[in-house]
C-alpha cells in the first residue's frame, strides 16, 4: 500500500512512472525534491551472504561501508542531489556521484561482476588488462573505445589518466593513492563464502544504481546454488578432497621449499556443498614433501594450487611424487588453470567469485563427474591426470554483448540426487589402496543398516 502510494506520487511529480523511474536510476536529478526516495533499488545487505559490506539508504544518497578496511565509508549520491554534510560521517569517508559512467579498474577480480551488471564498458582506464580473462573485455580492449592502460612508469601520467575517472574500482588499502577520493577498495576476495563472494554484486550496483538487477542475478545464482548443493547432498560415500599448494624456494621463503594443505573458508564449504569432505589433518604445513605425501596418501581427490605448473610432469616433480599409482588419488589430480589468459592470468581469481553456481557445478563435476551431466563440461577444474588442454581466453570467446548483462556460466538445475560417483572415477584401483576401499565398505555397511534402521 505505502509502496503504492510512493510509486503514484513519483508518478505525479516525473510525469510519466516509467520513464520517471529510469531517470531516476540512471541520469542526474533535474530538480531535486527532498521528499522522493531516488533509490527505489535497494540491495539488503541483511539478507545477503557477505559479511564484509553493508549499505544503507537515505532517500538521495546511500553509504555504503567496507567492514575489512577500518570501515572505509563511500557515500553515492544521486547526481544532480546535494550530498549530505560530511561533517557526520567519519574521517576519511569519501563521496561519490552516481550513477558511475567514467570508472578505471586497478584489479581484474572487479571486472567479473562490472559484466554480470552489464556496465564493463564503463572502464576508461585499466591496470593489468592483459590478465583479464573474460574474451568480451579482450574484445573491447582490441577496439576503438579500448580503455587505456594506466601508467607504471611514469606517476605524472598515471595522475593525469587517473584524475579523468569518477571512480578506481580494485584499490588495495595501503596502496599509493595519487587521486584523493577516488579509490575504492574490494574486499569480495576475503568473504568466507561462496555465495558471500557472488553477494559483492550488490557492492558494485550500487555505484551504477542497478540494485535491482544484483537482487535478481544473485536471488537466481542462490537458488540454483542450492538446488546443485541439494542434488549432491545425498552421496552414500562422500569423497575426500585434498586442496595443496607447492612454494617453491625463493628470495622471500629463505630457499626453503614448502608444501601446504589449505583447508577452511569457501574451499571447505565449495567442497562440502559439492557432496565431498575436505582433507584437514593435525599438521598443514610441511617442509618436506614425503611428510605431505604420507598424510594425503588415501585422499580421492587432490587439488592443486601451485601457481605454476603445465602438466602431470610438473606436479609430480613439484610434489616429488615418484610412483603416483601409490596414491588413491592417481587419477584425480585438478588444477584451477583451465582458463587462462596468454600472459598467464587466472580466470578463477575472478569469474568465479562472481558466479557461485557456476563454481559449484565446476566442483561437482570434480567429485563425480557423471554430475551435473554426463557431458558437463568444467571451466576452471582442469583434471591433470587426464592431460586436459589449458584453454587460454581470446576475443572467439565474446559470446554476450559486453554492453548487456553477461549470462551466468552456470544451466539452471531443477534436477534430481544425482547419481553415487563411481569410485573409479575419483579414486585409484582398490589394488592400489586396500585398507581404503575396504574402509570404504564399512562406511556403505554402516550408511546401508541406518537406512535398514529408519525404514
Ligand atoms: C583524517 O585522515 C587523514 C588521512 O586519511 C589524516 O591525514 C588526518 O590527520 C585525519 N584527521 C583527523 C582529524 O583524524
Ligand atoms: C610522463 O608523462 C607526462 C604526461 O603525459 C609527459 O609529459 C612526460 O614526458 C612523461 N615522462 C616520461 C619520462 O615519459
Ligand atoms: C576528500 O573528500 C573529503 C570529504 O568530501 C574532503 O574534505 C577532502 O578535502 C577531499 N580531499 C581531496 C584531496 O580532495
Ligand atoms: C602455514 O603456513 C602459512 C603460510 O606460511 C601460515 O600462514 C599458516 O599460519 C601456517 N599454518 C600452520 C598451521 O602452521
Ligand atoms: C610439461 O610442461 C613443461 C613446462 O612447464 C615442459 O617443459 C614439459 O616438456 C612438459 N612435459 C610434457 C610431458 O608435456
Amino acid at each position: 500500500m505505502i509502496g503504492g502510494y510512493l510509486l503514484f506520487a513519483s508518478t505525479l511529480l516525473l510525469g510519466s512512472l516509467v520513464s520517471g523511474q529510469a531517470q531516476n536510476a540512471q541520469s542526474c536529478v533535474n530538480s531535486y525534491d527532498q521528499n522522493t526516495d531516488y533509490f527505489p533499488q535497494k540491495f539488503d545487505t541483511s539478507k545477503d551472504s557477505a559479511q564484509l559490506f553493508t549499505i544503507e539508504y537515505h532517500n538521495n544518497y546511500k553509504v555504503l561501508t567496507d567492514t575489512t578496511n577500518n570501515n572505509q565509508k563511500y557515500v553515492l549520491v544521486q547526481c544532480g542531489t546535494p550530498a549530505p554534510a560530511i561533517s557526520g560521517f567519519p574521517n576519511g569517508t569519501e563521496v561519490y556521484q552516481v550513477p558511475i559512467t567514467n570508472a578505471a579498474v586497478l584489479s581484474t577480480t572487479v571486472v567479473p561482476y562490472l559484466e554480470v551488471l552489464g556496465v564493463a564498458e564503463t572502464t576508461k582506464f585499466v591496470s593489468g588488462g592483459d590478465w583479464i580473462t573474460s574474451g568480451c573485455f579482450q574484445k573491447y580492449l582490441a577496439g576503438s573505445s579500448a580503455p587505456a592502460e594506466i601508467s607504471v612508469t611514469n606517476t605524472t601520467l598515471s595522475t593525469q589518466q587517473l584524475s579523468q575517472v569518477q571512480v578506481q574500482f580494485g584499490y588495495s588499502p595501503g596502496a599509493a593513492d595519487p587521486v584523493a577520493n577516488t579509490s575504492v577498495a574490494s574486499a569480495e576476495s576475503f568473504e568466507n563464502t561462496v555465495l558471500g563472494r557472488s553477494s559483492w554484486i550488490g557492492y558494485y550496483a550500487a555505484f551504477y544504481n542497478l540494485e535491482s538487477l544484483a537482487t535478481t542475478a544473485l536471488q537466481q545464482m542462490t537458488t540454483n546454488y542450492d538446488n546443485l548443493r541439494k542434488a549432491a547432498s545425498g552421496y552414500k560415500t562422500k569423497p575426500v578432497v585434498a586442496w595443496t599448494i607447492y612454494d617453491a624456494p625463493d628470495q622471500y621463503n629463505g630457499n626453503l621449499a614448502t608444501w601446504q594443505i589449505k583447508t577452511g573458508g569457501y574451499r571447505e564449504q565449495l567442497t562440502t556443498d559439492a557432496g565431498a569432505t575436505i582433507y584437514t589433518g593435525s599438521a598443514l604445513n610441511f617442509t618436506k614433501a614425503e611428510d605431505l605425501l604420507a598424510a594425503i596418501k588415501n585422499v580421492d581427490i587432490l587439488i592443486d594450487e601451485t601457481y605454476i605448473a603445465t602438466n602431470l610432469t610438473d606436479v609430480l616433480s613439484n610434489y616429488q611424487i615418484k610412483d603416483l599409482a601409490q596414491y588413491k588419488f592417481a587419477k584425480a589430480i585438478y588444477r584451477e588453470d583451465g582458463l587462462l589468459t596468454k600472459s598467464g592470468g587466472y580466470d578463477w581469481f575472478g569469474t568465479p567469485l562472481a558466479m557461485a553456481d557456476a563454481l559449484l557445478e565446476d566442483m561437482i563435476n570434480v567429485v563425480n563427474p557423471s554430475a551435473p551431466t554426463s557431458s558437463y563440461k568444467r571451466t576452471w577444474f582442469r583434471s591433470v591426470t587426464n592431460n586436459d588442454a589449458i584453454h587460454y581466453v581470446s576475443t572467439d570467446d565474446c559470446t554476450w554483448d559486453e554492453t548487456k548483462p553477461r549470462p551466468s556460466l552456470a544451466v539452471a538445475f531443477n534436477g534430481n540426487a544425482f547419481a553415487e560417483p563411481s569410485s573409479s572415477s575419483t579414486g585409484a584401483s582398490s589394488a592400489a589402496a586396500p585398507s581404503l576401499a575396504s574402509a570404504g565398505i564399512v562406511t556403505l555397511l554402516a550408511s546401508t543398516l541406518v537406512a535398514v534402521i529408519l525404514l
